[in-house]
């Protein structure tokens, strides 16, 4: 008895576990851990823009993932205002986490 509903429950945790880590949540984790999150939220302006703003400002641009890679590393100011983004160097979000996170803005609506 004991045994038979253990392994009914492990695919379903199984499962579970795969939803909660999906590409939307490991992104978020990534501006997280970055600290972007101090200057920016998914759906308001504090510092900087919100992300789904962000989104919105670059739908369909097909360049828009490159150069936001480069502005984000560079920093730089002008697109939204006169305040400026400070870098990012890859210490503080690899290329890899970096790329993952500007698409995962880009997906924002
Ligand atoms: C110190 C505050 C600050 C931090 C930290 C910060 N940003 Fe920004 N971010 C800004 C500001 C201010 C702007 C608007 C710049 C402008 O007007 O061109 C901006 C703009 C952006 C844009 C849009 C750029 C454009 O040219 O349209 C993206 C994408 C972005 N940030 C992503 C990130 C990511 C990813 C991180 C973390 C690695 C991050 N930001 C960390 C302040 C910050």
């Amino acid at each position: 008895m004991k045994s038979s509903a253990t392994a009914l429950l492990l695919p379903l945790l199984a499962t579970s576990l795969l939803t909660l880590t999906g590409p939307a949540q490991a992104s978020e984790a990534i501006v997280k851990k970055a600290r972007c999150v101090a200057c920016h939220t998914v759906d308001a302006k504090r510092v900087g823009p919100a992300y789904k703003d962000v989104a919105a400002k670059y739908r369909g641009d097909a360049g828009a993932p490159t150069r936001l890679f480069d502005k984000v590393r560079a920093g730089g100011s002008g697109n939204w205002g006169e305040i400026p983004m400070l870098p990012h160097g890859a210490d503080k979000i690899s290329d890899e986490d970096l790329k993952a996170a500007i698409q995962w803005i880009l997906s924002l609506n």
